[in-house]
């Protein structure tokens, strides 16, 4: 943690009032500028299949097109009111040019099966979306709702990531995403996998 101080200059922001991922965004603001910036939300981790992290990816297409990014991975219909959804042309291997996106819809009016994976590029343009919208799901001010309101002005893209997708955001997520990349080490690989087998066999789960 102390190394981390010495690859970056943090500065924080609090959000006194539970007013939704764009109040929270929008605190960034002054911060940001009139440079473009990354948004990464912590209650996520994408294990991306390919040798480029994800917000490489997205700064890839970034660089390419010099338009806001979105990362997009496919989720099954019991997981589409959990997300945002978007929808878009295929433009280029795996980005889309995007043309609608929707807070946690239903399954039954979602515009497709691509959930917002947690990262984000953004022209500084999000910045005006984010004074323009209103209260939206939940009665917070929505990122999503701001994102579409940027599509009215400027292209926004998206990027389908392949890999794998760790939601701690529930206990259980968070819990099985600390056990899955401790079994990756190595030292830890033989020694915890067993105290789990034996806990599950404890419990008659195995
Ligand atoms: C937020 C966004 C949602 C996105 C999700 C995961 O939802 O509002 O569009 O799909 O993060 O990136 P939350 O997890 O805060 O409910």
């Amino acid at each position: 943690m102390l190394n981390l101080n010495k690859l970056a200059k943090l500065t924080f922001v609090y959000q006194h009032e539970l007013d939704g991922l764009g109040g929270a965004v929008r605190l960034a603001e002054n911060f940001a500028g009139t440079d473009p910036c990354m948004v990464l939300l912590g209650d996520c981790v994408m294990d991306s299949f390919s040798e480029l992290p994800v917000i490489g990816q997205l700064l890839k297409v970034y660089e390419q097109y010099h338009s806001s990014v979105i990362a997009l991975s496919e989720v099954p219909p019991e997981k589409i009111s959990s997300y945002g959804i978007a929808a878009g042309t295929l433009i280029n291997g795996d980005i889309l040019r995007l043309h609608d996106l929707v807070e946690k819809p239903s399954a039954a009016d979602a515009p497709g099966n691509l959930a917002v994976a947690a990262r984000y590029v953004f022209t500084p343009g999000i910045f005006s979306a984010l004074h323009k919208i209103t209260r939206g799901v939940n009665n917070e001010f929505q990122l999503t709702d701001a994102v579409k309101l940027l599509m009215a002005s400027e292209a926004v893209y998206g990027c389908r990531i392949s890999g794998k997708r760790y939601d701690l955001g529930s206990i259980a997520g968070f819990i099985a995403a600390n056990v899955e990349f401790a079994l990756r080490r190595p030292e830890l690989q033989e020694v915890l996998g067993r105290q789990i087998i034996n806990i599950l066999k404890e419990k008659n789960i195995l």
